[in-house]
């Protein structure tokens, strides 16, 4: 069964705590929790208060996605806010090597983000110490975006690579991923997809997380 990480940005943020809930009685593998600082991407979302209340009612794992400039500053707040996996950017780490490694220090599996533009031949170097690669859809910032086509070739070259490499990362796709969608990304080698508005403005969310998770 593919896994279901349902982003929690797409809900009530008046009723947050519901939304959680939701997750918890699906069949969803993690909770998806975007963090953005308005430098990295033009939009800003919530921060380490938050996160912390949401794993306070979370029953699944947080999936903490940093769309944040030099998000190893950060390691100690995620870990201590209830995050289970950090995923940082490529494109925001400068020494990306030492914030995977932090990351793992401080107790959470590693992911590593990348934007559609960039290459996933950028981490043959990186591919064997990272638990996830978080494969962007979209242009991270905002929800609701259509999918980007190029990212099932994206998926495919990645999954040759972690094959070859032997490694043991799994997949993550984030953005515009719906029933549409989905199908052709699981085909590609898609381990994990990240939803928002597909389960949030759906009128039976459970359902559509479960039918997503059902695909493959
Ligand atoms: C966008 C975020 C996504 C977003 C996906 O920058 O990283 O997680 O919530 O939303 P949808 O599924 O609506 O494209
Ligand atoms: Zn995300």
């Amino acid at each position: 069964m593919t896994q279901v990480s349902p982003s929690l940005l797409a809900s009530d943020f008046t009723r947050l705590g519901e939304a959680v809930g939701t997750i918890n009685r699906s069949h969803a593998s993690m909770i998806h929790v975007d963090v953005m600082d308005g430098m990295f991407v033009p939009n800003i979302s919530i921060g380490f208060p938050v996160i912390s209340a949401i794993s306070r009612v979370a029953e699944k794992p947080l999936d903490v996605h940093m769309m944040v400039t030099d998000p190893g500053r950060y390691i100690n707040e995620v870990r201590d806010s209830g995050g289970w996996l950090m995923c940082v950017h490529y494109e925001a780490c400068t020494h990306l090597h030492r914030d995977i490694s932090a990351i793992h220090d401080a107790g959470m599996k590693a992911g590593v983000a990348l934007n559609p533009a960039t290459p996933v031949e950028l981490l043959e170097d990186i591919i064997d110490d990272v638990d996830l690669v978080l494969l962007m859809s979209v242009n991270p910032g905002f929800g609701g975006q259509k999918f980007i086509p190029n990212t099932i070739s994206k998926v495919k070259r990645l999954r040759q690579m972690i094959a070859r490499r032997n490694s043991g990362a799994m997949i993550e796709i984030d953005g515009g991923v719906d029933l549409t969608t989905a199908p052709a990304l699981i085909a590609a080698g898609a381990d994990v997809l990240v939803a928002g508005s597909f389960v949030f403005k759906a009128p039976d969310p459970i359902g559509a997380i479960n039918a997503l998770s059902e695909l493959g």
